[in-house]
């Protein structure tokens, strides 16, 4: 048996926030106490002042948060060689920056370390869980998969489908794609923790053939995930419009090609009309909400309530390349902005939970990952209350111990630490069990900035030798 016991404050969700209500209704909120894993799984919780015996392993996170790893619902692996590129607009920022970029993966070896890379930054900025876009090249699904399997990660991913409307080096055929689809799925679907995602990329870049072909695969193999983007930007809406002058609206499309259902997963949905969330509603689709990335491409702004009163299910995802963080928390803050611009305020414990266990149960995984019930899989990351000058006073002014002014309640204090956290906030991620992050160190393969370092540019003389990037910049 292995025993592993983290002292810390444990904060996870038991049941789904009311929304706009900073009461503790949901919240799990247990500090000073011991979390327990046995083998991988929770195994229980004990208070701090009664440890446990000493066949377990006792770690001590003593004043840090521990919470369930992150679950990040949209992120596309390639794209980290993209984030942060100036466009006026999404349609703009794939042709100039995203479709250029992913022609690389077609490399085995470029989509081996760029798989690698991408999911060790996913483990240091505290996500332990996602649902991801490779490339529309069935080596680069394959080493995701790999890559996510020698982490122990729980991984959603699937071979991007594009017949069309992209770079010829980016486009598949139905055919070809349908066996590469069908060869990934019997190696990686349920294989470990992995599961495969259809991935039509979106309704602009598949022929109807191709949507229907994504319909058949769903159909023909059991708890398939489908994900896309969908209704993300005006533009991108008409242009859907032109090309399917059938469908009611862009959400029909894929309604029209079977490609929605309780596992479907779609990216944005800001142009969404009523009828449409009520198909949502029906199928038990999920809308994955972008915040970083719907305002850095400048696409528009969620309408989470709407969302809410037509019963979809939303979960809250990074978007990276469009997005312009890997963090949960700096999403999760643009999120609360973009729902205040709207007139509503999200908590901390609505947002929080969107992040964990709501993503967990959006995704029919609520048996395996979000949360600390006894038996889930014990993916964990310990959190610091704050990092730098102002968000450590700031967590002190929450805890009362600055002079004259009241502790303020577990809210405040939470809500700070998401408004104000980041990766630089991650001491340390488990998956399932084992420790496969710690500051200051990979644990696992790669480490971040000697990857970024490997490919030195021939065109910089001061690289002709392959020196190491860091050290000029440092
Ligand atoms: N729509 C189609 N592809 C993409 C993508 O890579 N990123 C975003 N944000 N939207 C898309
Ligand atoms: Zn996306």
């Amino acid at each position: 048996m292995n025993k592993l016991a983290l002292h810390g404050d444990l904060l996870d969700f038991e049941a789904t926030p009311a929304w706009g209500d900073p009461a503790l209704h949901g919240v799990r909120w247990r500090p000073d106490h011991w979390l327990l894993i046995e083998d991988g799984r929770i195994a229980g919780t004990l208070p701090g002042r009664e440890p446990p015996g000493e066949d377990w392993r006792r770690e001590e996170h003593s004043g840090r948060l521990l919470m369930p790893g992150f679950i990040d619902t949209h992120v596309h692996c390639p794209q980290l060689d993209v984030i942060a590129s100036w466009s006026p607009g999404l349609l703009h920022w794939l042709d100039t920056y995203t479709f250029p970029a992913e022609q690389r993966f077609a490399d085995p070896e470029v989509a081996a370390a760029g798989a690698g890379l991408f999911l060790d930054a996913l483990l240091a900025h505290g996500t332990t869980s996602a649902v991801v876009f490779p490339t529309v090249h069935a080596a680069s699904a394959e080493a995701l998969f790999a890559a996510a399997s020698a982490r122990g990660m729980r991984l959603v991913a699937g071979k991007v489908l594009m017949d069309r409307g992209a770079p010829p080096a980016l486009t598949d055929d139905v055919a070809g794609a349908e066996r590469d689809c069908e060869t990934l799925i019997a190696r990686w679907h349920g294989q470990g923790r992995n599961a495969y995602a259809v991935t039509v990329r979106f309704a602009i870049t598949s022929t109807p053939e191709q949507l229907a072909m994504a319909g058949r695969l769903l159909a023909r193999h059991e708890g398939l995930y489908l994900q896309t983007h969908v209704a993300e930007n005006r533009d991108e809406v008409a242009e859907v419009a032109r090309l399917f002058p059938e469908a009611r609206s862009y959400l029909d499309v894929y309604h029209r090609h079977g490609l929605l259902g309780p596992r479907s997963v779609l990216a944005h949905g800001i142009w969404l009309d009523d009828e449409d969330r009520r198909l949502l509603a029906a199928t038990g689709a999920q809308i994955a909400f972008c915040p970083t990335s719907n305002l850095f491409l400048g696409s528009g702004l969620f309408d989470w309530q709407a969302a809410m009163a037509h019963g979809h299910k939303v979960s809250i995802a990074t978007d990276v390349g469009g997005g312009t963080s890997l963090s949960m928390q700096r999403t999760l803050a643009e999120g609360y902005k973009v729902q205040a611009l709207r007139g509503t305020q999200l908590t901390a414990w609505r947002a929080l939970h969107a992040a964990t266990r709501g993503a967990a149960e959006a995704l029919g995984l609520g048996a395996e990952i979000g949360h600390f019930d006894v038996g889930a899989t014990a993916d964990v990351v310990a959190w610091d209350w704050a990092h730098g000058a102002a968000a450590s006073h700031r967590d002190a002014v929450a805890r009362g111990a600055v002079a004259s002014l009241p502790a303020q309640d577990l809210h405040a204090r939470v809500f700070a630490w998401m408004t104000l956290a980041d990766e630089r906030n991650v001491a340390a991620a488990w998956v399932a069990g084992v420790p496969r992050f710690e500051r200051g160190r990979m644990l696992q393969n790669v480490d971040i900035g000697t990857a970024l370092a490997t490919r030195p540019d021939p065109r910089d003389p001061q690289h002709a030798d392959g020196a190491d990037v860091r050290s000029r910049h440092s």
